[in-house]
């Protein structure tokens, strides 16, 4: 909303221009930093922005200067953006002091910046457990690194409060929505916009998610191997407690020298076969990789990645496979 005022504003500022595209087609971002919309298809390819110094300082003396050049004098200035083509345009008073600046972008409707992960989405977002933290990742293309503009993340709510930074590296932020809570069911989705730049052009991303949709366990410790039997826990990051938010595992039997992700291939003329359990035990037979991952119990959402044990040699050579109903320490304890 705040955003629609303030370019209403910067319309009226500006002075009608004859035959220059009129409508609104720019908007601030964020202090400092001007978006304009340009539409190449429909011709809308050249747009008057006004930019303003800042009520501080005087009229006569400030003079602007994009990519070394002198552009304008005045505290306020018109400057015509056109196709692609923005700059970051500074103020500086007549003696050369710098005063402020105003960066401008363009915005397409083509997206170059973020290559998409897996085939699926620009964003990846996950969560491991339901305290309300989440992190979220994305790949530049290969053509185009850029920087994070600017993270909005909000629930429609006016009362929600997510907090996002940019991870080291450039390549995921951290969140934490403190109104969230662990206990209740969430109403309404996080909506989480993304602006990256790359040189002066602009693009948003955006992803809409419950937390119990992007909820993903951290792996799973294989914590006892006694003979063909594995025992494991939740992992620490989990949810606790654990009847609260009980965790449901598949684990699977693979032939040695494949891994665990393997889905159909794993073994030649033979489906491996899945077994779900909520039990934190189980038995197998020999020559094997174990392996075992972990979904939330009570709702479909992402499985950890797989754990997986390889045993070195073979014990014993009786088949024997259970399925221990009965639920283990992990939930005794509370
Ligand atoms: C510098 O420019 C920004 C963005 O236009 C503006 O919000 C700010 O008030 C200006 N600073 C001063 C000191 O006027
Ligand atoms: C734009 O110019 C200002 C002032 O010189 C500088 O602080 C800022 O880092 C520049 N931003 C970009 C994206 O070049
Ligand atoms: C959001 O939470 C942080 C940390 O508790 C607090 O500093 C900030 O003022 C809160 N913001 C809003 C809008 O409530
Ligand atoms: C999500 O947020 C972005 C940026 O604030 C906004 O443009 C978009 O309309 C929002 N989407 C929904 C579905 O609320
Ligand atoms: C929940 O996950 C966040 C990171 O996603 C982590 O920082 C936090 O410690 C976890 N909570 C618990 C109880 O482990
Ligand atoms: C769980 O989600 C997966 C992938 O989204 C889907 O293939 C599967 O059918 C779902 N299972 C249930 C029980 O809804």
């Amino acid at each position: 909303m705040n955003l629609v005022l303030v370019s209403l504003c910067l319309l009226t500022l500006q002075s009608a221009k004859g035959s220059k595209q009129q409508t609104q087609n720019y908007w601030v971002l964020k202090p400092n930093v001007i978006v304009v919309d340009v539409n190449l298809a429909q011709a809308i390819s050249k747009v008057d922005v006004p930019l303003r110094c800042g009520d501080a300082y005087g009229d006569e003396d400030v003079v602007w200067s994009n990519n070394g050049e002198q552009v304008g004098q005045g505290n306020q200035i018109v400057v015509t953006v056109e196709e692609m083509l923005g700059g970051n345009y500074s103020c500086h008073s007549h003696a050369g002091s710098f005063l402020n600046h105003t960066l401008v972008l363009v915005q397409g409707t083509e997206r170059r910046i973020l290559e998409k992960s897996h085939d699926t989405d620009y964003i990846q977002c996950s969560s491991r457990n339901y305290s309300g933290a989440f992190q979220c990742s994305w790949k530049w293309s290969r053509s185009r690194n850029g920087d994070v503009v600017l993270v909005r993340a909000t629930r429609s709510s006016a009362t929600s409060n997510i907090t996002c930074s940019l991870d080291k590296g450039g390549l995921s932020i951290t969140c934490q929505d403190r109104t969230h809570c662990p206990y209740a069911e969430e109403t309404e989705r996080i909506n989480l916009t993304l602006y990256v730049k790359n040189r002066y052009r602009v693009e948003e991303y955006s992803q809409r998610f419950y937390i119990t949709e992007i909820v993903k366990p951290d792996k799973i410790k294989i914590t006892k191997v006694d003979k063909s039997t594995f025992e494991w826990g939740y992992p620490e990051t989990w949810s606790s407690p654990n009847s609260y938010f009980p965790l449901t595992f598949q684990v699977k039997v693979i032939p040695r020298k494949k891994n665990c992700e393997c889905e159909s291939g794993c073994q030649r003329n033979k489906r491996v076969e899945l077994h779900t359990t909520e039990s934190c035990r189980w038995t197998v037979r020999e020559g094997f990789v174990f392996c075992v991952r972990a979904q939330d119990a009570l709702c479909n959402s992402t499985w950890s990645d797989w754990s997986q044990y390889k045993k070195r040699r073979s014990m014993g050579k009786k088949i024997h496979s259970k399925q221990n109903k009965a639920r283990k320490p992990s939930t005794a304890r509370e």
